[in-house]
């Protein structure tokens, strides 16, 4: 299922982090703060425990995050979501899977796995800002289904109708939160309107 953020705090910094004028270091901070609402909304069904605490004026019942959270991004651009996940989720794990596109037919080449094996409990939040044809989102969740990750939602910031068709069709256990769904893929598989290559503009390779 995929949720696309429908919020004007999200549509707001979406519309700065596409323009051409953005540079590095203000679409690294937009990338930051948009993936920490997309989180907020991802994972408001986060399971919590129960946890006696003392206040200066009371003794009450608080919560605390029960889940175990392995957060993937998937190389290089995922790099750039991952400051704001631990963010909002500072005792998560960290794995990474490196992935790159063929430039002629967009075919994701995997070319580095670090990722700890799962028991089948924890939550796999995988993170990349770009869902194009869906190749490297698919490819990293059969991977992660193979190490035993039973849980994984994909957060992501712009997706194509095409991306989102396959991921639906290869992985429907998968949910997908988005901060937009764009037109269409064009003839080099880039995303229209989209923001060009997310892994550049991150990292200032242009
Ligand atoms: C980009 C992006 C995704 C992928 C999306 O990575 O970060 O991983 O393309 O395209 P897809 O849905 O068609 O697979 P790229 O391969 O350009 O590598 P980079 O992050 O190193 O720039
Ligand atoms: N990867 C990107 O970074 N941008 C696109 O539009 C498609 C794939």
């Amino acid at each position: 299922m995929t949720t696309v953020i429908n919020h004007p705090l999200v549509a707001h910094r979406v519309t700065l982090m596409r323009d051409i004028d953005t540079k590095p270091k203000q679409f690294r901070e937009l990338v930051n703060e948009i993936t920490e609402f997309l989180a907020f909304e991802a994972l408001k069904n986060l399971k919590t425990v129960d946890v006696p605490i003392t206040t200066p004026v009371a003794k009450t019942i608080g919560k605390k995050i029960k889940d175990e959270i392995v957060i993937v991004p998937i190389l290089r651009a995922g790099m750039g979501m991952v400051d704001a996940m631990l963010h909002v989720l500072p005792y998560a794990k960290v794995g990474v899977l490196g992935m790159q596109r063929n430039e002629e037919t967009a075919e994701p080449i995997p070319y580095y796995s670090k990722v700890p094996p799962a028991t089948g409990e924890e939550i796999a939040i995988l993170i990349d800002p770009m869902l194009a044809t869906g190749g490297s989102a698919a490819d990293a969740i059969v991977q992660l289904k193979k190490l035993g990750y039973k849980y994984i939602v994909f957060l992501n910031l712009i997706a194509s109708p095409e991306g989102l068709d396959r991921l639906e069709k290869e992985h429907p256990d998968v949910p997908v939160f988005t901060a937009a769904k764009d037109e269409r893929l064009n003839s080099r598989f880039y995303i229209v309107p989209g923001l060009g290559d997310a892994g550049d503009r991150i990292f200032g390779t242009l």
